[in-house]
């Protein structure tokens, strides 16, 4: 199938590595995702009780070249119709993303089709435009995953304002370690998601921690020591502990305080429209909350499927294909750069 010929359209192969998911996708103009293909490794991680970056490393290398022929053969397209290379490049695990960005910089070296960096958390961002088709710049997103929780204004494709972050945790690190403690394993986020609703949320009033210079700033630490504390001093007195009390409560009290952030901040820029992303955007009761909270005042609320909230290559193509409108390209040079900021290329 020669694509390129017959039309003007931009197919971004799209390749994401950055943790513990070897993912590969084919996006069609941009917002049209033709395959997604993910290799979850959570499996293999489950027996460490977290990630273990060098078996996420040698996994990934293992998977790569099966996972992106995977992706061409489900979208029905060859590398000749492809357009352009996208890959997370960073913020991630180093040896991670350097599987990726290895992977797309031979398939670029050899084929000559133009490589473009992509930022992993304009990634996360940019899913929302995937089954979202009216949604278009400027609003408000927040981008809660493993690794990062940022109030973020979207001003426009690829530019981007961070107004908040935290401090310490990020959100889905509290949820992983919140789980751990109260033995539900690794990923923690779908488990206390699921443990909840058989909970209740104002069975213990965890803390809500306000971040005194930064009004859209987060700190989740504090309320994960007070859930150890709470289970150490039940263990301590000989009572028994409700699981799913814990975590709905704990639960509850991540999502007033990311709740309350979004909706100040979506008010105070004069934005009618609010989106959420990352793994933990998955999270049903978040959804819920903001679904309401939102409608209340007549702002739009979008999120992402559960597929495209975690970890996946669609959103890097997604972003891989906003960028590759606007003229970006990277050379072959391109590395790996585990903490890279938003914004920074
Ligand atoms: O975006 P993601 O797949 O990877 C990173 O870029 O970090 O996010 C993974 C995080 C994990 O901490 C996981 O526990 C959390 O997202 N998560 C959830 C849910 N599903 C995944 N947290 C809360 N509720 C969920 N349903
Ligand atoms: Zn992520």
């Amino acid at each position: 199938m020669d694509l390129k010929n017959k039309t003007e359209e931009v197919y971004i192969l799209a390749i994401e590595s950055s943790c513990d998911e070897t993912a590969a996708a084919v996006v069609k103009n941009g917002r049209e995702v033709l395959s997604n293909i993910i290799s979850s490794q959570i499996a293999l991680h489950t027996l460490y009780g977290g990630v273990v970056p060098e078996i996420a490393s040698r996994k990934h290398i293992e998977k790569i070249n099966q996972v992106i022929e995977e992706a061409l053969k489900d979208a029905n397209v060859e590398l000749k119709d492809i357009t352009a290379i996208a890959v997370t490049y960073g913020p991630g695990l180093v040896g991670a993303l350097l599987v990726g960005v290895s992977a797309a910089k031979a398939i670029s070296f050899a084929t000559g089709i133009p490589l473009i960096g992509v930022h992993h958390i304009e990634g996360h961002i940019s899913a929302n435009y995937i089954e979202n088709k009216e949604l278009e710049p400027p609003y408000v997103c927040l981008v809660v995953s493993g690794g990062h929780s940022h109030l973020v204004v979207v001003k426009d494709y690829g530019e981007y304002e961070i107004i908040g972050r935290t401090r310490d945790d990020a959100a889905g690190e509290a949820f992983d370690k919140v789980a751990r403690a109260i033995g539900l394993g690794y990923p923690g986020g779908p488990k206390i998601d699921k443990l909840s609703k058989e909970g209740n949320p104002e069975a213990i009033r965890f803390p809500r921690a306000k971040v005194d210079d930064n009004e859209y700033d987060f700190s989740f630490s504090g309320l994960k020591s007070a859930v150890l504390n709470y289970l150490n001093g039940c263990q301590m007195k000989g009572e028994t502990i409700c699981e799913a009390d814990v975590a709905a409560s704990f639960q509850k009290a991540v999502i007033d305080v990311l709740v309350e952030h979004g909706i100040h901040a979506v008010k105070k820029y004069g934005y009618n429209k609010f989106a959420i992303a990352g793994g933990v955007a998955s999270n049903s009761s978040l959804r819920q909350a903001f679904e309401t909270e939102c409608a209340k005042r007549n702002i739009e609320f979008y999120h992402p499927s559960p597929i495209f909230c975690t970890d996946n290559a669609a959103m890097i193509g997604v972003a891989g294909y906003y960028e590759y409108i606007k003229g970006v390209r990277s050379g072959l040079e391109l590395n790996a750069v585990p903490n890279l900021r938003l914004g920074e290329k």
